[in-house]
């Protein structure tokens, strides 16, 4: 039996093929999984991506200079909320399937998707995430950095300091007419040969015109698997990486708050990034 092709890159017959087709087609009829044609952004809409960017590249600074001991997750919240609302756009995660802030605060053992309070105030040794997504004109971009609050232990540093070098080592594996899985490869590697382990549950996406599109991108596996990469595709890469194990449960209290199971450390950056002729462009520096 052959192999049954995925026919995601649509061609119309009588219309003339162009050079970009013949590629893509190569690849979907060798039996590779290949982006459908909305994937690829127009010239109009990677400015309106990138303006998206900027917003956010924005917020994320605002937070950097003013994060603190002391400080509540609802103070960081209120400060998203605002620069966010004052630029003209909206914070992506606020009532998104039901998520009731600005954006996700993740301090120490919780991985991803902490809920911002006024009763959780950051205190001396904490590594927290702060995690921002923006909807400028309908154009959505996504983005986090770690911040240590004060001093932390050299373990925690160093933690903060690999994750960040996994998403660089991440941008520099992903090629055109590469795959998806050199990213989570090249990220594995790096974090496993620190002693480290990636979360396996939550993935990189597309992104742009929706909050979450395809491809999926997994920060681990094995090279030449997944999506072909295509010039004009846009997505995150954000690799979650743990200090133990990398199993996680999800916090029943809030149905949200994603926690490492051995309550060790988890780290995480993330950036949007556009997929050109020579390789990947940072869309919220
Ligand atoms: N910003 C997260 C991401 O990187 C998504 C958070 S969903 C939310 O995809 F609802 F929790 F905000
Ligand atoms: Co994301």
């Amino acid at each position: 039996m052959p192999r049954r092709i995925i026919n995601n890159w649509k061609i119309t017959k009588g219309v003339p093929l162009t050079e970009l087709d013949k590629k893509v087609l190569y690849f979907q009829n060798h039996g590779c999984l290949v982006p459908k044609r909305e994937l690829i952004k127009t010239p109009e809409q990677i400015e309106g991506i990138r303006r998206s960017g900027i917003v956010n590249t924005g917020v994320l600074d605002l937070v950097e200079k003013e994060i603190r001991a002391g400080m509540s997750t609802a103070e960081i919240d209120r400060l998203v909320y605002d620069y966010t609302v004052s630029h003209g756009a909206i914070p992506a995660p606020l009532n998104y399937e039901g998520f009731p802030k600005s954006v996700c605060t993740s301090i120490n053992e919780v991985v991803c998707h902490g809920i911002p309070s006024e009763d959780e105030i950051l205190k001396e040794g904490d590594i927290i995430n702060v995690d921002v997504s923006t909807i400028l004109d309908g154009y959505y971009s996504d983005a986090s950095r770690m911040f240590i609050i004060g001093k932390t232990t050299p373990e925690k540093e160093k933690l903060v300091r690999v994750t960040k070098e996994c998403l660089e080592i991440g941008m520099q594996a992903a090629k055109p007419f590469g795959f998806v899985g050199d990213i989570g490869n090249a990220i594995q590697r790096h974090a496993e040969k620190n002693g480290f382990s990636v979360v396996r549950d939550l993935c990189g996406h597309g992104v742009g015109l929706a909050f979450h599109e395809e491809p999926e991108v997994l920060h681990f596996g094995r090279k030449g698997t997944g999506m072909l990469l295509v010039p004009g595709m846009v997505f995150t890469i954000e690799p979650m990486i743990n200090m133990g194990d990398w199993h996680v449960f999800i916090d029943e209290d809030d149905g949200w708050t994603v926690v490492s199971e051995d309550e060790l450390p988890s780290a995480q950056w993330e950036h949007t990034f556009l997929m050109t002729e020579s390789g990947l462009e940072i869309l919220t520096y």
